[in-house]
């Protein structure tokens, strides 16, 4: 008590208890509820492990079949919001759209601000998980100039995803299993990674006791930055910088390596794991699949695989052990899907909310007080004011 130790970055800083998401950097295992990602990524569908995430236990076929069909009762989307996306440029970026909109369905269900019973917090959550895909294809097809889709009550959660966004006018939207099973992957992956950058705002956002809608506008902002989901977006346009370059890989090496140059490897290097990312291996296998099994040769895989293998046997990543992350193979999958590069860190967000949800109901369940961190105070000590014809 009394005593401040400053830790910017929080890198030893444990701001709370958590029964969410086990992570072992060191080790590089991640466990959602005590499941392993690699067996949950390989048996399980991104609604169950969101059900597994928010309440703790992998659901039951009937517990599952309710929380979707709540998820489906609470999709539509007030019309007027719809007036708030016209308003944006198409220049603008997804995220930021994306942020804004999730914010602004606060002042469309403002019940969902008053989460003090087990029940309406409940209503909060099936709510968003259940608009939150259709803002997210309103952001892409808003961009492309296309009409606004919504979901079908017959399809799965992650097919729906798929459909609104790439149903086109006039035509059936035939649905392809090798994307929607890539998709339910690369969704369970990012579903949750204990506090982040992205979830510590939700969290610290949300123990203000502002809405769960608002709490999850924050963590879309800071997912956004280049250092965190923004790398995914990053890594592909540095992958196609260096294809257009002549595929000079050892030149962007030596960049990373340059003090001087604020380039980084994006894709690569983590906070916490320092050994390997469990997610970047399974994704760098799904990618091979991913692409093998939609027919496509991508030279940009071939430029990823060479960049990792000179970065493994390169002093500099090994010794500050920089392996590849979540983010370095995922940009290479969501292309061959046909996702434009812009929306990749809306893809990421989609992914995370899950987590979001379970770590803002956790701490909210857990009645922890406002997040208020102190600080070393460096600044001018005492003195007089000056008039402005003094100054
Ligand atoms: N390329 C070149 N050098 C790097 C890189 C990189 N990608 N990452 C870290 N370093 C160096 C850094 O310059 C520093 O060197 P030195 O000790 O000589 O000063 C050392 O490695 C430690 O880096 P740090 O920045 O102190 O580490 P951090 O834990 O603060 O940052 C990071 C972690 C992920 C922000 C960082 O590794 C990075 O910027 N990576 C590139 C962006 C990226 O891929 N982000 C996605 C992260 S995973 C998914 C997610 O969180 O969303």
């Amino acid at each position: 008590k009394g005593v401040i130790t400053i830790d910017p970055g929080y890198k030893n800083t444990g701001s709370c208890e958590s029964a969410i998401t086990f992570l072992d950097g060191e080790k590089g295992i991640l466990r959602y509820r005590g499941y392993s990602i690699e067996e949950l990524a390989e048996k399980a569908d991104f609604l169950e492990v969101a059900y597994l995430l928010i309440f703790g236990e992998l659901p039951t076929q009937e517990q599952l079949d309710k929380f979707h069909a709540d998820i489906k009762e609470k999709s539509v989307v007030d019309d007027d919001i719809k007036k708030i996306l016209d308003a944006f440029p198409k220049s603008a970026h997804p995220m930021g759209v994306l942020s804004s909109l999730t914010s602004a369905l606060t002042a469309f269900y403002p019940t969902s601000v008053d989460v003090n019973s087990e029940e309406a917090m409940y209503n909060a959550i099936v709510r968003i998980l259940g608009k939150f895909p259709v803002l997210v294809s309103w952001t892409m097809r808003k961009k492309h100039g296309l009409p606004l889709e919504y979901g079908d009550d017959n399809l799965g959660y992650v097919e729906n995803v798929l459909k609104m966004m790439f149903k086109k006018p006039n035509s059936e939207y035939v649905q392809n299993p090798i994307l929607v099973n890539a998709l339910d992957k690369l969704l369970i992956l990012h579903a949750d990674h204990e506090q982040n950058c992205s979830t510590s705002t939700v969290r610290i956002t949300g123990s203000s006791h502002a809405g769960l809608f608002v709490s999850l506008a924050s963590g879309i902002s800071a997912l956004w930055g280049p250092l965190h989901g923004g790398a995914n977006q990053a890594v592909l346009e540095m992958l196609e910088a260096i294809k257009e370059d002549g595929g000079d890989t050892k030149k962007y090496m030596a960049k990373a390596k340059d003090k001087n140059d604020p380039f980084r490897l994006m894709g690569f290097g983590h906070r916490v794991y320092k050994n390997f990312d469990p997610r970047a291996r399974i994704i760098k296998v799904a990618a091979d699949e991913v692409l093998g099994d939609l027919g496509i040769e991508d030279p940009i895989l071939d430029i990823a695989k060479g960049l990792e293998k000179e970065a493994l046997e390169d002093q500099y990543f090994v010794d500050r052990k920089l392996y590849p992350n979540v983010d370095f193979y995922s940009g290479i999958i969501y292309r061959a899907m046909g996702i434009p590069v812009e929306m990749f860190t809306v893809m990421f967000a989609l992914g995370r909310l899950p987590g979001w949800i379970a770590q803002w109901r956790e701490m909210r369940m857990r009645k922890e007080p406002i997040g208020r961190p102190r600080q070393l105070y460096v600044g001018e000590t005492h003195r007089a004011f000056k008039p402005i014809e003094k100054r």
